[in-house]
């Protein structure tokens, strides 16, 4: 995997400011993007996090991607994950997700669970190199394209009894 230079990036938790520069990632991500009103509902709700990765230059900062994430009763639900796609294939995606790994973990989550399209081969990819298993289906779930759900999990204290060699 790709490694980014910690003094050029930072990863923050989103706040108000950022819903623009977030939204324009969002609708040029998915067929159905996230509104305003949810990332509201995200950042109000205390046990949703999200985190952005944003480029330093300068005294300017630009967010480049995102992760969403649940922390409940010791298991973390990874919601949303998205890239600029001017940004892709630099190791963005890996370091976020390993970022909200780690931070899950640490709050004592024992888990993580997600949910991916099957024809989505760019996120299925970056999730079989976390290692995160398949542990359920749910056939024509997505209705846009009928599409089904594979819902993934990955076992946190398996993965950072591994972490020295999987760290990006
Ligand atoms: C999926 C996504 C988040 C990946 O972001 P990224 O920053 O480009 O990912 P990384 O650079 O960290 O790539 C890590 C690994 O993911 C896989 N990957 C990423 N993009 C890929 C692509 N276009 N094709 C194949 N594999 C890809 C590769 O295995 C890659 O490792 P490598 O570069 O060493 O080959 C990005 O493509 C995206 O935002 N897609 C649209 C939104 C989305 O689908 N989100 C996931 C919802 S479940």
């Amino acid at each position: 995997m790709a490694a980014l230079d910690s003094n050029c990036f930072q990863i923050e938790l989103m706040g108000f400011e950022d819903m623009e520069e977030v939204l324009k990632i969002e609708r040029s991500s998915f067929p159905a993007p996230w509104n305003r009103k949810i990332f509201t509902g995200e950042l109000e709700n205390p046990q949703s996090y999200v985190f952005l990765l944003k480029k330093i230059m300068g005294e300017e900062k630009t967010v480049q991607g995102y992760i969403c994430l649940w922390v409940v009763n010791n298991e973390t639900y990874i919601s949303n994950l998205a890239v600029d796609p001017s940004c892709q294939r630099q190791g963005i995606a890996t370091a976020l997700l390993y970022f909200a790994l780690e931070y899950s973990f640490k709050k004592k989550s024992k888990r993580a669970i997600l949910e991916v399209r099957e024809h989505n081969y760019p996120a299925r990819c970056l999730y079989d190199k976390f290692d995160f298993r398949q542990i359920e289906i749910r056939p024509n779930y997505y209705k846009d394209t009928d599409e089904s759900a594979l819902i993934l999990k990955l076992e946190l204290t398996m993965f950072f009894s591994l972490s020295t060699t999987k760290k990006p």
